[in-house]
């Protein structure tokens, strides 16, 4: 199977690590031979039908900062959707930033992939979270296969769960924790009794949060996964223009100390239901599975037939989200 890799950050990277990692392995057990024949980040690319070598990448990316500086196969300036024309693939990651004004460049180069007859696995909530139906009837229409699990929780296995292992439930609700970096924030206020500002200024020193924090810190970044979930597992038809949402910008102390004292904890939760659709900060009870710490995700799917099951995992990393997306590309080849 030829994939080729759009975006060589910290995903993009987790990808040519775990196929460098299993690469033998996924021949014996699958008979799956991941060849990356293209990679490009935003000022180049590199290209080799023959398979381009994951480390050779990483260890370029890394010296250089610029995949077009890979030996003989580098490409400066091949980027979007002429490095989409040029190289020969079965199947794109998309793995560029996320952008949710308009979900692009993702966008275009998931919808060229579909029109290729190529198909698409991602990480990237943009695109997802404006233009779900879009997407998946493009790949409905071209009759190519669309993975997505890596967009919501990481490495926290709840799409491909709830479609495979679920298959026969409805669901009825869906609640998680589903932004780290909020969760770290008021898991350690809650523990330390420290303020908003300073653990936020924290966890941005220990790049837990980002410099701009604020599509996580105001509820936009879990809007994006809950309205993913919404659509995929619960089959709605939403944006996130339809979400109510309400950061954690204004929890302060003394709310984290009063809840503490009662045995709950406030946490930032996202909820999809009938007539909800809703990220906000919420009191949960301590010492149930919704008290998760740090940068951990939590989601309970409230299903017709198995009640309620509840599935926890790291919610980021570059290996961890890297996980999901290999096991959407160990599917689509398995079917
Ligand atoms: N990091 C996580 O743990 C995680 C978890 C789940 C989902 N995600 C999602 O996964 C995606 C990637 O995240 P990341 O953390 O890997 O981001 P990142 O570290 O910021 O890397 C983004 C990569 O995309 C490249 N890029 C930017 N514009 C591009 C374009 N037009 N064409 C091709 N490449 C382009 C960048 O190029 P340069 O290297 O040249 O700057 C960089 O290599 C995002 O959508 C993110 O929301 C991330």
């Amino acid at each position: 199977m030829n994939i080729c890799i759009m975006g060589f950050g910290a995903v993009g990277k987790g990808v040519a690590k775990v196929i460098s990692i299993k690469k033998d392995e996924l021949k014996k057990k699958y008979g799956l031979d991941l060849k990356i024949t293209g990679v490009s980040d935003s000022s180049g690319a590199a290209i080799s039908p023959d398979g381009l070598d994951p480390n050779l990448l990483l260890e370029v990316k890394e010296k250089e900062g610029r995949v077009s500086q890979y030996p003989e196969y580098g490409t400066d300036n091949l980027t979007g959707l002429n490095f989409l024309e040029k190289v020969d693939y079965d199947c794109l990651v998309e793995v560029t930033p996320t952008n949710i004004d308009d979900g692009e460049p993702a966008r275009s180069h998931m919808l060229k992939a579909f029109k290729d007859g190529k198909d698409v696995v991602t990480s990237n909530k943009g695109p997802l979270a404006l233009n779900f139906r879009e997407l998946t009837e493009a790949a409905l229409s071209n009759k190519v296969k669309f993975k997505y699990e890596a967009s919501v929780g990481g490495a926290m296995p709840i799409i491909n769960f709830a479609h495979d292992t679920l298959a026969g439930c409805n669901f009825e609700s869906i609640f998680g924790i589903l932004n780290g970096t909020t969760n770290y924030i008021l898991s350690r206020m809650a523990k330390e009794g420290s303020a908003y500002e300073q653990t936020l200024k924290e966890a941005q020193e220990m790049g837990i949060a980002e410099t701009d924090p604020t599509q996580d810190v105001e509820g936009l970044d879990a809007a994006c996964k809950i309205v993913i979930l919404a659509n995929s597992i619960m089959n709605k038809d939403v944006s996130l223009k339809d979400v109510y949402i309400n950061g954690i910008s204004k929890i302060n102390q003394e709310s984290i100390l009063l809840a503490k004292k009662e045995g709950y904890l406030i946490k930032l939760v996202a909820e999809a239901s009938d007539d909800t659709l809703e990220v906000s900060p919420r009191l949960v009870k301590s010492g149930t599975p919704f008290s998760v710490d740090g940068t951990m995700n939590v989601a309970t799917l409230n299903t017709d037939l198995a009640e309620d099951v509840t599935v926890v995992g790291r919610g980021a990393g570059s290996i961890e989200t890297a996980s999901a997306i290999l096991s959407d590309l160990i599917n689509i080849w398995k079917s």
